[in-house]
């Protein structure tokens, strides 16, 4: 065999390993989780944890397609999150209505949320990258406004 061309092998076989290194989640900094706020009721920490169960997972899935422009899985991801049971409003102004746990902001965000998202599936529909491009920052504001909203409250 060639030196160069062993050379080369060495080079793919150790920048596979890195990568390997890299994508292995242990070795990961960081965490998956937002931390949970110390003003938030027990009411309504009880009533997230339960409405919003895998909500991170699907939701960091579509992120994920997004970036890789893959219009197929972003058209069903984003059907499936605009579909989800959300949490619903408040019917009456009764404190006793678990949902009133919950500022008004948080359900905006949520309506915000979905029409986000339908605008991100029409562009996966037209297989429109622009559009798709735009829908994305549009959507990651929106992921970070209600968790910023949940962290520190109304500002
Ligand atoms: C209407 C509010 C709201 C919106 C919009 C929202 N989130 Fe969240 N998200 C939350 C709350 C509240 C939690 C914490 C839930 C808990 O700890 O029980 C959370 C938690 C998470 C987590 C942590 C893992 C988990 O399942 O608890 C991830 C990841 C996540 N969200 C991703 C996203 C992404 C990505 C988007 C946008 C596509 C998004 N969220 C939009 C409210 C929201």
């Amino acid at each position: 065999m060639r030196v160069s061309k062993r050379h080369a092998i060495v080079v793919a076989v150790a920048a596979g390993l890195a990568l390997a290194l890299f994508l292995y989640p242990s070795h990961r900094l960081g965490r998956d989780r937002l931390p949970v706020p110390g003003r938030i009721s027990q009411t309504a920490r009880a009533l997230l944890q339960t409405r919003m169960e895998r909500h991170g997972e699907t939701m960091a899935e579509l992120m994920r397609r997004l970036v890789l422009f893959d219009y197929d899985a972003v058209r069903t991801d984003a059907q499936q999150i605009r579909e989800e049971p959300w949490l619903a409003r408040p019917l009456t102004g009764d404190a006793t209505e678990l949902n009133s746990a919950l500022p008004e902001h948080f359900f905006e965000l949520q309506d915000e949320l979905r029409a986000r998202a339908l605008d991100v599936e029409h562009a996966a529909e037209q297989a429109n990258s622009q559009r798709l491009l735009d829908g994305y920052v549009a959507l990651a504001k929106t992921c970070m406004s209600c968790h910023r909203l949940y962290l520190e409250g109304e500002k």
